[in-house]
């Protein structure tokens, strides 16, 4: 079978065409990618710091070099739970990672429960917690008996003030939700991000017992300030090795690179390109040898073509 299988480019139609399985990271729901994750040199020992001092592991590295992954494989590893996910962009507010509150729904509630009394009907209760819910952060640090994982993808592309604003509640590991406090409600179950799992909450007040495994990662666009880097364990993502990308290319695909033959040339080419300063990523070499090895079994300039198209520069257009 070759690349042009399915679209011609001859405008027949041939709606029973059927496509190829996608490949094993590109299935959906998707698939975790605990088990297949290798990490490279020193990273355990960086998780294993950020764990022991309670600490925000900064993971700094260039495109698709796993950074977003590594939260993944220590949840799986420790039974951390679901990764909570907190992804920046510069519009994100801590405010809103640790909790919204539905103002207006709150109020439209309310005025239906007005019409119903004015009509003799049960009211209802107002209940301000059912307008409130928590972000990712607030999520993570609610109080538990294992340390939630939380990944704040990203944090390169904030506003310059949110590092800064983290500051505070990372270092105390509490927050106050006013709405509540205001209203003297003693206690209030509030709804958790991205689960139907409500969570008492007392006196407003969120304070975490086991400091949350935070995971944040950066493309290095914007310099973080001081007091934000001493507050974390850092670490960079290395150029890979040979080895390493062979163990991945292992995990991913199943497939035995040896040490010559067509592939085994392909990851020595990517790990050279990537040595010589190349932005090339991991994933594009997966999608290659997915692609060589299974849908698109092509030869000669057929194949060369294909890994034209696929292994770009990530620095160009
Ligand atoms: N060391 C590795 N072991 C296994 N898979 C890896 C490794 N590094 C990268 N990958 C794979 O490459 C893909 C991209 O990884 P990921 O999204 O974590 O990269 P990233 O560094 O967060 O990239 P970006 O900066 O673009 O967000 C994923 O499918 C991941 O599984
Ligand atoms: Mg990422």
């Amino acid at each position: 079978m070759t690349q042009d299988a399915y679209y011609r480019g001859d405008g027949v139609p041939r709606g029973d065409t059927a496509l190829p399985e996608p490949p094993p990271w590109r299935t959906f729901p998707r698939n975790s990618a605990a088990g297949v994750f290798r990490p490279p040199a020193g990273l355990t020992e960086a998780v294993n710091a950020a764990l022991a001092l309670r600490r925000p592991l900064l993971i700094t590295g260039g495109p698709g070099t796993g950074k977003s992954t590594v939260i993944e494989q220590v949840a799986a590893e420790l039974g951390l739970g679901p990764v909570l996910l907190w992804h920046i962009t510069s519009r994100s507010s801590l405010a809103d990672a640790l909790y919204r509150y539905d103002a207006l729904g709150r109020i439209h509630a309310h005025r239906i429960q007005q019409e119903k009394a004015q009509a003799g009907g049960d009211a209802g209760v107002d209940d301000v917690a059912a307008f409130l819910t928590l972000g990712p952060l607030g999520t993570a640090l609610l109080p538990s008996k294992r340390p939630r994982a939380l990944l704040i993808d990203e944090i390169d592309k904030a506003d310059l003030d949110l590092p800064g604003d983290l500051l505070d509640v990372l270092e105390r590991g509490e927050f106050r939700i006013t709405e509540l406090m205001r209203e003297e409600q003693h206690t209030a179950r509030v709804r958790t991000w991205e689960s139907d799992v409500r969570h008492a909450v007392e006196d407003g007040h969120v304070q975490c017992t086991e400091f949350p495994f935070i995971v944040m990662t950066s493309n290095g666009e914007q310099e973080l300030p001081a007091p934000f880097l001493r507050r974390c364990v850092r670490y960079t993502m290395p150029k890979p090795t040979a080895a390493l990308i062979r163990d991945v290319v292992h995990g991913h695909l199943g497939l035995e690179v040896g040490e010559s033959g067509p592939t085994a040339e392909l990851v020595d080419e990517f790990v050279r390109r990537v040595a010589s300063g190349e932005s090339v990523a991991v994933d594009q070499l997966l999608g290659t040898l997915h692609l060589l090895n299974g849908p698109a079994r092509s030869q000669g300039t057929e194949r060369e073509r294909l890994i034209a198209l696929l292994m770009k520069d990530l620095s160009g257009a």
